[in-house]
């Protein structure tokens, strides 16, 4: 049958070649990013009285109210500003949907959006899918900051969109206040709308806090704010997340998501409100649960030949192998994967063009045995290569 490919370009991501290629080797993986240890034991209760009390037929398209109105608690609790639960909030299946529905819902056909790379892989598809381009800059290595007079430089009148991810996935950096008040100033008369991808809100290291959108007055205005229970809850395969908008802009993703999805997974969304209401300490303790991590496996592979990068947030941590090898990252990830039987993932797969990087981004969501084996045979891979 004739039919020409949407998305020709686009084959397999680097998260299935590197998970693939570590069954094939029999190798750790902490590339990926989901957690290898149990969801809260009261979620899995809630879930199955979920399904006990009935709540198995289709959710409302916008999500379960109870759900939408914790969520706007929490989001109250977090950021000191109120949200209409009705008008402005709506659960997704997970952030990527979000993404997708703000994505499909502001850009259109020869529209441009502004990307920054490394960046996360759902962006440039999905607006390219809605018929528009990506203009992606690149954030250089190592300090990976946001160069404001570049990326002025980069809007047309054709820019319909900035996405924004904070903190930062895989670079491991959070966005400062300032950036914020750079973007807003950037924007200021603009028919910009901005999408902040901003599900690893909850871990951000050593005292720093979160600049959400949804804490600067002017930018939330604009601005699609995404969210993941996958991420704050430990549990990546519930596939629960949520968009917060401004009314406006929710009609236009509801648009979206109403033939997408339609709606979530009903006995989870009764689970979550539950727990969300229960369990606020799940999302309180979440830096201090990765930074414990973080300390571990940066001080275990610290003097190895794998230098750990000072991380600010999210739930990774980037190692560089520059003294061990001037391989590219992906064929040196391989080799991991060969030889020390880890797997990890590379990080010039996130760019348009890559900058010449020796960078590895390591999951930190593990048991903490599975870190430490995981040091140990990069310790071990290490001094084997030194030894040569
Ligand atoms: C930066 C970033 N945005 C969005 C997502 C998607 O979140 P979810 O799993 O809830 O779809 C991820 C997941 O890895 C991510 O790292």
């Amino acid at each position: 049958m004739l039919f020409t490919s949407k998305l020709p370009d686009v084959g397999t991501t680097i998260f299935t070649v590197m998970s693939r290629r570590a069954l094939e080797e029999g190798a750790l993986n902490i590339g990926q990013g989901f957690p290898d240890y149990p969801i809260d034991p009261r979620l899995a209760e809630y879930v199955a009285e979920a399904i006990d009390a009935g709540h198995n037929q289709y959710a409302p398209m916008e999500g379960v109210v109870e759900l939408r109105t914790r969520i706007a608690a929490k989001l109250h609790g977090s950021y000191g500003v109120t949200f209409d639960p009705l008008a402005e909030i709506t659960i997704t299946c997970g952030g990527t949907e979000a993404i997708f529905a703000a994505i499909q819902a502001v850009v259109g056909a020869g529209d441009e959006a502004i990307v920054f790379d490394p960046s996360y892989d759902v962006y440039d598809p999905a607006v390219r899918l809605a018929g528009g381009r990506a203009i992606r800059i690149p954030l250089q290595p190592p300090h990976f900051r946001y160069d404001w007079d570049e990326i002025k430089r980069a809007i047309t009148p054709r820019t319909r969109l900035l996405i924004i991810n904070n903190p930062h996935n895989p670079t491991c950096t959070i966005a400062s206040r300032a950036d914020l008040d750079a973007l807003a100033a950037m924007v200021r008369e603009q028919p910009i709308t901005i999408l902040a991808d901003e599900v690893y809100e909850h871990v951000v290291f050593d005292g720093r806090q979160h600049a959400s959108v949804l804490a600067h007055e002017e930018l939330r205005q604009r601005s699609f704010v995404v969210f993941s229970f996958g991420k704050t809850l430990h549990a990546t395969g519930w596939r629960t997340g949520y968009c917060v908008a401004p009314a406006s802009l929710t009609r236009e993703l509801r648009k979206v998501h109403q033939f997408n999805t339609f709606s979530i997974v009903a006995p989870l969304q009764h689970a979550i409100a539950r727990f969300v209401a229960a369990c606020p300490e799940s999302w309180l303790g979440l830096s201090a649960f990765f930074a414990a991590k973080r300390d571990l496996f940066s001080g275990l592979v610290r003097g190895s030949g794998f230098a750990p990068v000072p991380a600010a947030g999210t739930y990774f941590q980037l190692v560089d192998y520059a003294a061990l090898s001037e391989k590219t990252d992906v064929e040196f990830a391989d080799e991991l994967i060969r030889d020390a039987k880890i797997a990890t993932i590379p990080l010039s797969p996130f760019y348009a063009e890559p900058p010449r990087m020796s960078l590895l981004r390591v999951c930190l969501a593990k048991r903490d045995e599975t870190l430490c084996t995981a040091a140990e045979r990069l310790r071990q891979f290490s001094a084997r290569r030194l030894e040569r």
